[in-house]
C-alpha cells in the first residue's frame, strides 16, 4: 500500500463522506489489526480543528477521536481554557490504532514516519472542506505530520505561529492565512510526574488559542 490518496473522494462535500471513504482505507498496513477507521468528529465549520496522534484503545473499540482518558482531560482543559465546545473539530494525524499485543492487553505503539505520511491526505481533506482559522497541534506526533520531522513541542508550544507557510508541505493545504499553536498531548500530562502543573500548561496554551480566535 502506497497511502490513503487513491481512496480520498477527489471533490468531497462533508465530512461524513470523507469519513465513509476513510472507513475502507488500507493505506498502509495498520488497517489490518485495528478494529476500525476513526476519523475526525465536530463542527462541520469549527473554528478551531485540534490534530492528535492517533486512535486509542477505548477510540478504536467506540469509533470515535478522544473518547478515551486522555480526551476526557482534553475536554476538562477546553472548558478551562474558555474555548467553546460546540466549536471544535478533532481528529488524528493517524486514523488507525497501532499497537502490540501482550497477553491480552493491547499496548499503544506511536506511529511512525511512514504510518503518518501515508495517513496525512486524509488530514488535508478534512482541512480542505473545514477551513479553520487556527490549529491546534497536539504533541509531537502532530506536529511532525503538520510541520515536519524536526518539530519539538517544547520548543514552540504556546506559541502562535503562521499556517500553513510553517508547514512542511504548504503547497498540499487547500488553506491560507491560517495560525497553528503547538501544545502538549493530554496522555502526556496523564503520564506527567507533576500532572497538575502539566495540565496547568496545557489549560495555558490553550487560552493562548482562545484569545486568538475571540
Ligand atoms: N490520543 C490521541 O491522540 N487521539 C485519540 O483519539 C485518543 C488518544
Ligand atoms: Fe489508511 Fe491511515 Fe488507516 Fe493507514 S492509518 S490504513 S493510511 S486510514
Amino acid at each position: 500500500p502506497a497511502g490513503a490518496q487513491q481512496w480520498v473522494p477527489q471533490h468531497p462535500r462533508s465530512i461524513d463522506e470523507l469519513k465513509s471513504a476513510a472507513a475502507d482505507c488500507q493505506g498502509c498496513e495498520l488497517f489490518a489489526d485495528a478494529t476500525q477507521t476513526v476519523f475526525g468528529r465536530g463542527a462541520p465549520h469549527a473554528k478551531v480543528v485540534f490534530v492528535g496522534e492517533q486512535p486509542g484503545d477505548v477510540e478504536d473499540r467506540r469509533g470515535l477521536p478522544f473518547v478515551g482518558p486522555a480526551g476526557h482531560l482534553l475536554r476538562e482543559a477546553v472548558d478551562d481554557a474558555g474555548l467553546d465546545p460546540s466549536d471544535l473539530y478533532i481528529t488524528n494525524a493517524v486514523k488507525h490504532f497501532r499497537f502490540e499485543t501482550r497477553g491480552a492487553r493491547r499496548i499503544h505503539q506511536s506511529p511512525g514516519p511512514a504510518h503518518i505520511a501515508a495517513c496525512r491526505p486524509w488530514l488535508v481533506s478534512e482541512f480542505s472542506l473545514l477551513k479553520p482559522q487556527l490549529v491546534v497541534i497536539l504533541g509531537a506526533t502532530a506536529g511532525k505530520a503538520l510541520l515536519g520531522p524536526s518539530f519539538r513541542v517544547t520548543r514552540s508550544r504556546g506559541q502562535l505561529m503562521p499556517w500553513p507557510a510553517s508547514a512542511q508541505h504548504p503547497e498540499d493545504f487547500p488553506v491560507e492565512d491560517i495560525q497553528a499553536l503547538a501544545t502538549i498531548h493530554p496522555s502526556a500530562v496523564l503520564r506527567a510526574d507533576d500532572r497538575d502543573a502539566a495540565y496547568q500548561g496545557l489549560v495555558d496554551d490553550l487560552k493562548v488559542a482562545a484569545a486568538a480566535v475571540a
